[in-house]
């Protein structure tokens, strides 16, 4: 059966990348918990972008539409032009609007070209829905 509207696309990537989400999703208190199942369509469905040097990846109080993870380069969490910190190659981000729906609750900005792994919030919607369908089916 398939009841889902959107297709899982798989993104080819090698082992050190998978690895790398992998890490970068256990690392994150929000996404951590996901069952293992749902972490693998994670790493499998993200793909890559380049960011260029200054640019913002995500601007606090805008809709949230990806989640992230940081593939390389150096980025700036930023609050109100405020610097709340620095983030590097290997850490999630952009979770909490999808997660809970709220708008962008920093920005995040690139300090250097950087990389990104990157997951549509349909795709991360999907992979939530297939997943617990199929655990439903289980039972
Ligand atoms: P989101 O609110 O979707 O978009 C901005 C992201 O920045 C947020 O998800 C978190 O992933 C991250 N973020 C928010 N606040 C902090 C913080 N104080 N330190 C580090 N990262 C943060």
């Amino acid at each position: 059966s398939n009841q889902n509207a959107i297709e899982l696309k798989h993104v080819d990537k090698d082992f050190r990348s998978k690895q790398l989400i992998k890490d970068a999703v256990l690392d994150n208190d929000f996404l951590k918990n996901l069952d293992s199942t749902q972490i693998r369509e994670i790493v499998d469905c993200m793909y890559e972008k380049a960011v260029k040097k200054g640019n913002f990846i995500i601007k606090e109080g805008e809709p949230g539409q990806h989640v992230y993870v940081a593939a390389d380069g150096e980025f700036e969490v930023q609050k109100e032009d405020k610097v709340l910190g620095k983030m590097h190659t290997g850490r999630a981000f952009g979770e909490l609007a999808i997660l809970y729906n709220c708008t962008r609750t920093a920005s995040v900005k690139a300090i250097t070209d950087v990389k990104v792994w990157v997951l549509d919030r349909q795709m991360f919607q999907a992979i939530m829905m297939k997943t617990g369908l199929q655990r439903r089916e289980e039972n």
